[in-house]
């Protein structure tokens, strides 16, 4: 990969797609951008309307385009698959999404593609893991958005109930990305100090505390609920992502990484923090966690092996 002119595409331009190539334009990352999805007047639509963005942004060449168009791209972010309905759980949608992944992977492939691929659909640690079996591609340049949106939740409620700016909890939620997902609070810091220790000045008992993890757990769903659809705190985390491998960053993330014996588990894509740089994953990071965190992670790995063996059989 150069640093010089870089390509990112896009596949799949609904509300979580078109978002973030919006936040892609603000940011001025990718002088080359192509939408693919199987509507092609959504993606030439969108084309023609976000390259008006780019005199009061960034220089973009974007345009509607196919799998073709792909296999030069330093960054590939799929956010195609069916949208979770109110009263859906994302492990509900694994049939029909796998499905959908195949049917991607396989031009994808077939295109030559050799970047850094990022799968957003849901449920995104199964989608994910099939990503890379269905493609071949080395591990670590294949990764989910994981748990970086519910991590942003978690900070975010932290950062209000402790007037602070969410970008100064350094707080991880791990897992699955759904409802098996937890808050590894014993690991989070405040300015340096134990989370746990500024909680309790703060006034916040483990009841307060189970209540944040658990409405961060399901914020997906309220939004769901209201506007019936999630996409603009995805996108944001699709973007930041996006950031750290197109500039080769080595920032450390929450993203949804392969293991190899983190955590006890192999095998799987679950969320935990990971460094992030122009080949994908660095390196993935085992948060030390408490005996009832751990007991939360091997259940939640559970949950989605459980179900990507239904899944994928
Ligand atoms: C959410 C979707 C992206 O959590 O799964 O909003």
């Amino acid at each position: 990969m150069t640093l010089e002119r870089q390509k990112v595409a896009l596949i799949g331009d609904g509300a979580v797609g078109s978002s973030y190539a919006y936040a892609m334009m603000h940011q001025g990352l990718a002088e080359e951008f192509v939408i693919v999805d199987v509507i092609k007047k959504r993606t030439e639509g969108d084309a023609l309307d976000l390259e008006d963005a780019q005199v009061f942004t960034s220089p973009k060449h974007i345009y509607s385009g196919d799998y073709s168009d792909c296999a030069d791209a330093d960054l590939a972010i799929i956010t195609a698959g069916a949208p979770q309905k109110p009263g859906e759980t994302r492990l509900d949608l694994v049939n029909k999404n796998l499905k959908i992944m195949q049917s991607i992977i396989k031009p994808l492939v077939g295109s030559g593609f050799k970047g850094v691929l990022v799968v957003a659909a849901n449920p995104v640690d199964i989608l994910t893991y099939a990503a890379q079996k269905f493609s071949g591609f080395p591990k670590n340049r294949v990764f989910g958005s994981g748990t970086s949106l519910d991590s942003a939740r978690l900070r975010v409620a932290l950062g209000k109930k402790l007037d602070l700016n969410p970008q100064s909890v350094d707080a991880y939620i791990l897992g699955e990305h759904g409802d098996s997902e937890f808050a590894a609070y014993s690991a989070a810091r405040i300015g340096g100090q134990p989370f746990l220790d500024v909680a309790k000045k703060a006034g916040l008992s483990s009841d307060d505390l189970a209540t944040i993890e658990d409405q961060t757990r399901h914020k997906a769903y309220e939004i769901i609920n209201r506007k019936g659809a999630t996409f603009y705190g995805v996108a944001t985390c699709l973007m930041r992502i996006s950031r750290a491998v197109l500039r080769d960053e080595n920032t450390i993330l929450p993203v949804g990484a392969p293991l190899d014996g983190e955590y006890g588990l192999t095998d799987i894509y679950i969320g935990t923090p990971a460094v992030i740089n122009a080949n994908g994953i660095a390196k993935v990071i085992e948060v030390p966690l408490n005996d009832d965190e751990k007991a939360k992670m091997t259940a939640s790995a559970e949950t989605l092996q459980k179900t990507t063996a239904n899944g994928m059989a």
